[in-house]
């Protein structure tokens, strides 16, 4: 008798852009911590960091026949290849930061390697979080095709005592991380549900 194959799990590939260049980013370690939960305790994501940090500043001079910079080529490689983006991200002056504005960009040149994935949005910064910024990168996303979850929302005080994070931007805090598997669950329920 013929063996029955049991077909694979899908594996949702993340991919996770920090909006901050800082070595010790409280966002980055955001995404550390993520990466961590989608090995230990969430089963069928897959989370890449993409360092945006190499990516130059948008410039349609550097645009050649319809070829971009090999920073740019790569980072829209990995981009493409997603099935989803998870975005941690501080706000400057309640707005996207410069890095990030510039990696959407690079990705909205034609063809928007954006264009239906699905994504999160968590922040850490001052008073609010962040959350100042979730509104703005959300109306960027209308017209770049992105589908963001809606909940949880997850924005950040990292300066309130106690301690969120370590001398070196790693979240320490157990409350925030189980916050933080919330959110991943929503994406992978939400993009399983597109994907379908
Ligand atoms: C140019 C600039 C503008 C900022 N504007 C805001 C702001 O509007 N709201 C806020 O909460 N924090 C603001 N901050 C503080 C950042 O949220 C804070 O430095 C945060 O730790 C940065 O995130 P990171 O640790 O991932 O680099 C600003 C910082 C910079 C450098």
């Amino acid at each position: 008798m013929a063996a029955t194959s049991i077909p694979a799990k899908p594996i949702i590939k993340i991919a996770a852009l920090s909006g901050s260049l800082r070595k010790g980013s409280f966002n980055t370690g955001l995404l550390r911590s993520a990466i961590e939960l989608s090995k230990n305790s969430i089963e069928g994501i897959e989370i890449e960091y993409v360092d945006i940090s190499p990516l130059p500043f948008l410039n349609t001079d550097l645009e050649v026949q319809g070829t971009y910079p090999p920073a740019v080529e790569a980072f829209r490689k990995k981009i493409q290849e997603a099935d989803s983006i998870l975005f941690a991200s501080p706000e400057y002056n309640f707005s996207v930061t410069p890095p990030l504005k510039n990696a959407l960009d690079w990705g909205s040149r034609p063809p928007n390697v954006w264009g239906d994935k699905t994504a999160a949005i968590v922040s850490a910064g001052g008073g609010f979080g962040g959350g100042r910024s979730h509104y703005h990168l959300r109306q960027i996303g209308v017209f770049l095709d992105i589908h963001f979850i809606n909940k949880p929302e997850f924005y950040l005080n990292a300066f309130q005592p106690p301690a969120k994070f370590d001398a070196e931007g790693n979240l320490v805090d157990e409350a925030t991380k189980e916050k933080l598997k919330e959110v991943l669950l929503a994406l992978k329920a939400f993009t399983l549900r597109l994907k379908s």
